[in-house]
């Protein structure tokens, strides 16, 4: 290992994925999870098992496609936690347990109600249990950061001595402050036997919007591994965005001596690709992957760039991966040209694929002048969702005008049958979604509505996204299409069909638990 290296631990699919709103079923996890091997970070984690049969098959599948990505799963450190984790990740190529328990007083009086001297214990015995399968093995510290400096040195040295590789050190609750949570890496690495041994790891929230600096700050007092997640999802404010520690090793590391593995160009699919999974989008200003994060909108400042890009672009798009062309596609482009366009952005579409775009380019094409490559890439990621659909939009009718009272109707099929009612509504898309409600029977509340243009121009395709609460669990739906009355039915259902699903999986959990202790 190189000593510039840092080491990317993607927990996207864990630590990301059990945030509200960023669930995604085993199909969508293994699909995010190739996206993440092609993107170059060293390690995937992949889930909790022990946390439920879902997770557990999710990992088991992730960890047996994969090839060159070190595959991690999580586990408390106690021994039925560690055995269910190591029977998921086992077949991997290359595999890591990660065991955790935690050492602020804060967390050992109020959560585990246990002694420090039992902490110590467990961490040993964890550890070693954990190493006695898996030859390598990474150890957090939760809440490291509020953790009494002493106590939380000695917990990393017995880790250590019972043969950790990796030493994770969180900010589980995003409380730190970059010149502190760098300090402790100082102290860990001052004070601890065989800390030369391990890697040190920074795993930081972002409750405070420091998660990114306290993660440099690590890797300053040598941290060579930061654990973060594409788009910044995780617990509460998230974790620490893939996207933007990558970026600034690429755009700062010969200042600061630092590099990753990660293929940049690879960063928006990821980012895209995560946002269509779950539908959760990211707000157009966010650091590299937002949608004005390369836009020049002031004057002076495209007249700057126009002249010369140095003067306002410190990273250029194209190094994560922006590759729009300016050249347009319209309804007299064939299908060659559109499968010369993907492949220009990096898209490799199979024949049935390039089928299902072409006929749905078409249409758009039929109904604008121009498609833009934007458009293009929400189309593709449109078509590719891998919820099942349970209800399908057949047809939608709305009437509506500032005179009339809106009224939609709706016809749906679910499996061979069609159901169609009308509901009226404060606007068309509350009377569709009412004529939903009485078609399925399924009562959501609608928590977030937004709707976005994909492109620029008054035809453009828009991306609606819902997150609907249905009995307490909330699910995302995304969908585009040029009318946004049919994007938004789209997008309900979508949320409605994942809601669905997840009652289905759970039913087949709950008769599988059942069958199996009868
Ligand atoms: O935030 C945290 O402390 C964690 C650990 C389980 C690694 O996610
Ligand atoms: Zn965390």
């Amino acid at each position: 290992m190189a000593d510039d290296q840092v080491f990317i631990f993607d927990t996207t699919l864990r630590d990301g994925e059990q945030s509200p709103g960023c669930s995604m079923n085993l199909e969508e996890k293994l699909r995010m999870a190739r996206q993440l091997e092609r993107l170059g970070v060293d390690v995937i984690e992949a889930g909790f098992p022990i946390a439920s049969v879902g997770d557990f098959e999710a990992v088991q599948k992730i960890a047996g496609s994969l090839e060159r990505v070190t595959v991690a799963a999580l586990c408390r450190a106690v021994a039925p936690d560690i055995k269910r984790a190591w029977e998921a990740i086992r077949s991997a190529h290359h595999s890591r347990l990660h065991t955790f328990i935690a050492t602020s007083d804060i967390h050992l009086v109020h959560k585990l109600r246990k002694s420090r001297t039992q902490v110590l214990h467990d961490t040993h015995e964890a550890v070693a249990y954990a190493r006695s399968l898996c030859n390598e093995v990474e150890f957090s510290c939760e809440d490291a950061s509020r953790s009494d400096i002493g106590f939380l040195c000695e917990v990393v040295e017995a880790a250590i001595a019972a043969g950790a590789r990796v030493i994770n050190l969180p900010d589980t609750v995003g409380y730190s402050v970059p010149a502190e949570y760098g300090a402790m890496f100082h102290q860990v690495r001052e004070r601890v036997r065989g800390i030369g041994n391990v890697v040190l790891s920074a795993h930081c929230h972002n409750d405070l919007g420091l998660a990114v600096a306290n993660s440099l700050a690590a890797v300053a007092n040598g941290a060579r591994q930061v654990e973060c997640t594409i788009n910044g999802i995780g617990e509460r404010a998230g974790n620490a965005a893939l996207e933007e520690f990558v970026m600034l090793a690429k755009t700062r590391g010969e200042q600061l001596g630092i590099r990753t593995g990660v293929v940049s160009e690879e960063i928006l699919k990821s980012s895209r690709l995560l946002s269509t999974l779950t539908g959760m989008m990211v707000q157009r200003n966010k650091a590299i992957v937002g949608a004005n994060a390369f836009a020049h909108e002031a004057g002076i400042h495209q007249d700057g760039v126009l002249k010369s890009a140095i003067t306002y672009e410190i990273m250029t798009p194209q190094s994560v991966g922006i590759k729009y062309s300016t050249l347009v596609l319209g309804k007299h482009s064939g299908r060659h040209a559109l499968k010369q366009r993907f492949a220009d952005l990096g898209y490799t579409l199979s024949p049935e694929e390039l089928d299902r775009a072409y006929t749905e380019f078409c249409a758009i094409a039929d109904q604008k002048k121009e498609v833009f490559d934007e458009e293009l890439v929400a189309i593709l990621e449109d078509r590719s969702k891998s919820t099942v659909e349970l209800y399908h939009l057949e047809h939608l009718h709305v009437s509506t005008g500032t005179q009339i009272r809106p009224t939609a109707t709706v016809e749906l099929r679910k499996a061979d049958a069609l159901f169609v009612d009308s509901a009226t509504g404060d606007g068309p898309v509350d009377a569709a979604y009412r004529a939903i409600e009485r078609i399925t029977g399924v009562m959501g509340k609608m928590t977030e509505y937004a709707v976005k243009s994909v492109s620029f121009g008054h035809d453009t395709i828009g991306e609606v996204f819902v997150r609907v609460d249905f009995d307490g669990v909330l699910f995302n739906g995304r969908a585009v299409s040029t009318d946004v009355i049919t994007g938004s039915v789209k997008a309900y259902l979508e949320a409605l069909n994942r809601a669905q699903n997840s009652m289905r999986r759970k039913g087949e959990q709950a008769s599988a638990v059942v069958e199996a202790g009868a």
